[in-house]
């Protein structure tokens, strides 16, 4: 199928320009989720979808939702977010919202109707800003429900409830914002690689084959607090050591022989209390993730993980506490979502390069209610959720060709599909 979308690469250049000022001034690269910076990034993107002809709506999840070609409750989606993590980056989700966004334009530049309605959507809270997310799209997918808002705080001190009512949302009805199985006839989403596999094989892009899945959690150790001078070594509670020995076995658990290369686990943050130089520590609250794409090593991770927290807590005679707040098993993408992001990138003369997703996306989480495609494109030795993360502006354009062509691939599938 020939191209017959006309990708401006001056408009997308524009839009990171401007998109990347939305930033906390005192983190480069940081527009957290109900942040000042995510709404005022937020209103501009909703202007820019007006001026590319969409209707814009926020669903009750306060996704921002653009919407082309009438009526009807069935739908062709795109998206990813324009939330990041701490001085995290400017290219990861922002590719696939602005890119989303620049093919709507073309479809309106070239008045191309497409065979259903097209949805493009900035999702609301992908990146863990809170313990429930990625919230927007597992809003729509049904995964979130008003139960588990209850209690949830953002880290500038608001009820989420509040939080996603300020962005346009109404967190009293969620439920509003879920779609039903098959009301989304396809999803498709562009990304950054956020690894080197396409860089180190000269690749511009790949086609994912499947989503790792993140599994969350806290680890709780509460020992005593006491005079770091005057208790001898061998009387101590010492939380802090307890929870070191942890973080040390998360990287010897995940990295055993025997389990997937693909496993990998992190604890991204510790509180230590009393947090005193003189004082040893009482009590450690801690963050442990894992993820695999191999469901059955990540499941073997999940419990050496419990185990071992419980065997650290034994010998060190500490109490300890192991919650998990949000499990997810790898997702595959499927295999007619990889043939159609594939015919694009036949029509477009690129190489055709599987690869599985180590990072998780919105796509993971929608995909149990619509068949979801993504593209990947290369990023800069595959560095991401840090200020050096990089893809080129040539890269880019690429992946949203490359989006597009997936697009109507889609919309000609869909059709045969119907004619039976
Ligand atoms: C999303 O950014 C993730 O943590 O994979
Ligand atoms: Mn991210
Ligand atoms: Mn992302």
């Amino acid at each position: 199928m020939d191209e017959i979308l006309e990708i401006k690469p001056e408009r997308i250049e524009n839009d990171f320009k401007i998109l990347e000022t939305f930033t906390d001034p005192e983190a480069p690269w940081t527009r957290r989720a109900f942040s000042l910076q995510n709404k005022e990034a937020r209103k501009w993107l909703a202007d820019q979808f007006r001026a590319a002809g969409l209707d814009v709506y926020n669903d009750a999840a306060s996704n921002l939702i653009g919407r082309r070609g009438g009526d009807g409750d069935q739908v062709f989606m795109m998206g990813s977010h324009s939330d990041t993590v701490i001085e995290g980056g400017r290219f990861d989700g922002i590719v696939g919202v602005l890119g989303a966004l620049e093919i709507a334009r073309c479809l309106q530049d070239s008045d191309i109707e497409l065979s259903l309605p097209l949805e493009i959507v900035d999702f609301t809270c992908e990146e863990p800003t809170v313990p429930i997310s990625p919230v927007g799209s597992r809003i729509i997918a049904g995964d979130i429900t008003q139960k588990d808002l209850e209690g949830v705080i953002t880290p500038f001190g608001e009820t989420i409830h509040k939080a996603i009512d300020d962005l346009g949302g109404d967190s009293s009805n969620i439920s509003k914002a879920k779609r039903a199985l098959g009301q989304i006839a396809g999803y498709l989403e562009l990304h950054i690689e956020q690894g080197a596999v396409l860089e180190k094989e000269e690749l511009a892009a790949g086609i994912v084959t499947a989503i790792a899945g993140p599994c969350r959690g806290t680890v709780q150790f509460i020992g005593q607090p006491e005079h770091a001078g005057a208790t001898p070594m061998p009387d101590r509670k010492d939380a802090l050591v307890a929870a070191a020995e942890l973080v040390i076995a998360i990287e010897k658990i995940v990295t055993t022989t025997g389990m997937s290369e693909e496993n990998v686990g992190t604890v991204g943050w510790m509180n230590v209390s009393p947090n005193m130089i003189n004082v040893v520590p009482g009590q450690v609250d801690m963050s442990v993730e894992v993820r695999s794409t191999d469901l059955e090593s990540l499941v073997l991770v999940r419990k050496s993980l419990e185990e071992e927290v419980e065997k650290i807590s034994e010998k060190r005679k500490i109490e300890s506490k192991l919650t998990w707040d949000h499990l997810e098993d790898p997702v595959p993408l499927p295999l007619f979502m990889q043939d159609v992001v594939k015919s694009a990138f036949t029509d477009l003369s690129i190489p055709i390069k599987y690869l599985p997703s180590r990072a998780s996306h919105d796509a993971a989480r929608i995909a149990p209610i619509t068949p979801a495609g993504m593209v990947f494109i290369r990023c800069l030795e595959g560095k991401s959720h840090c200020p050096e993360e990089w893809t080129s502006m040539d890269d880019i354009v690429l992946g949203i060709r490359l989006l597009g062509q997936s697009l109507l691939r889609l919309n000609e599938n869909f059709l045969k599909n119907k004619k039976g």
